[in-house]
């Protein structure tokens, strides 16, 4: 050993134990940050001593692999301290996670300007739009459907369904009483693919039977179907239902959306803050299932042979499936989930297969704690896309129409903490790319591809919760 590096070698192990000294064994990533890192790569990530790690300038390569490597293994002849030992796996993961934040909120400012319209003009990569009102009203707006005379009917979450028509709404009479707890209430609505002849329309929302979990009233997401007369909802048909106990007392993760397609109906359920069941297929929650559309169980699903079983389970390993759309060409099914603080994902739905969630994702805790460092692991399917950090993804939509002739089969995703209108590129089964091409004009929580060309969507704001219908109409530049 020359004398050069022995000298180094020193002062990287007296700065590795001091550093080591200062070191939270399980706090949460700010800290971590702050305590082990800030002396030399800066409080806000800027750089000083060390390289800024917000400049998106990756000398030891930019991947999340690269960046927890150079954590992990340190560069000790330039006096970046190896942390291998001194930091766990799964803390080092969630300081990939945090520094991928953080770049995003540095690069907060730069996205606005590049993306805010101009004279009520958005330009994208291939299409100028402008956004239109079309209706708005106090409450949180959740889905929205046509029917084919062109008006629209739009869930509004503490339980009311709205019937847009030239312009004026109106409430739709007798619909079924929904649950409203935590992100629970009246959620989805579709009309049946043959609804010109049979009329049915598909609603799903959280119930509460008088189930009991953990000393709390628990509910749970159902599906029924009716029909609407002369403003009234008639008819009505059970077509979906979770025995009492397996409902949640969680607020969160209900899922729903659904996709029709060759007589089955497939939706999904989120975890409901019970993630043991997720990977569990005796529990229906975590779960995308499969039913026909008047609710029976197919005989070939997946899991009918399994003693125990949930038998209308489809696929499983789902946090919370906030989105799901059939591609208009290939018949594959698509979904999204909400991700914890980072790894919303995208997922191309396959028989049988399980998705991951809680043992793999690509991200940590809402306190910012770790979850766990596995992002990968055998027998469970990877993304098709995620976002690091999150963007709060909701309903999705396989753009179909003419309006827009460039983004056709295109995938548009919702985003509500980001304020976020994405489109996704998919080839051959893969996401090849994704643009913003709305940004900060308010939470979205739906999309859909109008029967006039035109892309509508539910947006949220405010506080109270205003909700509005707004269109994406091509505009000139
Ligand atoms: C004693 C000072 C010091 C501390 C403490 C330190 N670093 Fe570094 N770090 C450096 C230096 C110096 C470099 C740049 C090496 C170079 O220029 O090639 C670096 C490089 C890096 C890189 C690579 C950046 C790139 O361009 O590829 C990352 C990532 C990184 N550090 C993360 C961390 C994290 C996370 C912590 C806390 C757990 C940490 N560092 C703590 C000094 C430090």
């Amino acid at each position: 050993m020359t004398y050069r590096s022995l000298i180094l070698t020193i002062a990287t192990f007296i700065a590795t134990a001091a550093f080591a000294q200062n070191r939270i064994g399980s706090g949460a990533v700010d800290e971590l940050y702050q305590k082990n890192c800030a002396s030399c790569h800066g409080q806000k990530l800027e750089g000083g001593q060390g390289s800024s790690l917000i400049d998106d300038i990756w000398k030891y390569g930019s991947t999340d692999h690269d960046i927890a490597k150079v954590i992990r293994d340190g560069v000790p002849e330039l006096g970046m301290v190896p942390w291998k030992g001194a930091l766990t796996e799964e803390q080092i993961r969630s300081l990939v996670i945090y520094i991928r934040e953080q770049n995003q909120l540095a690069d907060k400012e730069a996205i606005w300007q590049r993306l805010k319209p101009e004279g009520g003009i958005f330009k994208t990569e291939h299409h100028a739009f402008k956004l239109e009102e079309l209706g708005k009203g106090e409450g949180i707006l959740w889905a929205i459907e046509f029917l084919p005379d062109g008006s629209h009917l739009v869930t509004q979450r503490d339980g009311i369904l709205w019937h847009f028509k030239d312009g004026k709404r109106s409430k739709i009479e007798g619909i079924p009483e929904v649950w409203q707890h935590g992100q629970g209430g009246l959620l989805e609505v579709q009309r049946h693919p043959n609804y010109e002849k049979n009329g049915w329309i598909y609603l799903g929302y959280s119930e509460n039977v008088g189930a009991i979990d953990r000393d709390k009233p628990a509910g749970m997401t159902c599906v029924v179907r009716g029909r609407i007369k002369d403003g009234k909802w008639v008819d009505q048909q059970e077509i979906f239902h979770v025995p009492p106990q397996f409902h949640s007392s969680g607020g969160g993760h209900y899922g729903t959306r659904f996709v029709f397609k060759d007589g089955y109906l497939f939706f999904g359920i989120g975890d409901r803050n019970r993630e043991p069941g997720v990977q569990d297929l005796t529990q229906p929650n975590g779960k995308i299932h499969r039913i026909f559309d008047d609710g029976r169980i197919p005989e070939d699903n997946p899991f009918v042979a399994t003693t125990g079983a949930y038998k209308s389970v489809w696929s499983f390993g789902h946090r919370n499936p906030q989105g799901l759309d059939m591609h208009p060409e290939t018949g594959d099914i698509w979904e999204v989930e909400h991700g914890p603080r980072g790894g919303d994902e995208v997922n191309l739905i396959v028989k049988a297969q399980n998705y991951g969630w809680p043992v793999i994702t690509y991200g940590m805790n809402y306190n910012g704690t770790p979850k766990t460092d596995k992002t990968h692991q055998e027998g469970m399917l990877q993304p098709k896309h995620y976002w690091n950090p999150s963007i709060a993804i909701c309903g999705i939509e396989f753009y179909e129409g003419d309006q827009f002739p460039h983004w056709k089969n295109d995938l548009f995703v919702t985003g509500m903490a980001s304020q976020e209108l994405h489109r996704l590129v998919i080839e051959d089964g893969e996401v090849v790319h994704n643009e913003i091409v709305m940004k900060n004009q308010g939470r979205l929580r739906d999309v859909h591809s109008g029967p006039d060309g035109n892309i509508y969507v539910l947006l949220n704001s405010g506080s109270p919760r205003i909700g509005s219908v707004h269109r994406l109409v091509p505009a000139d530049t």
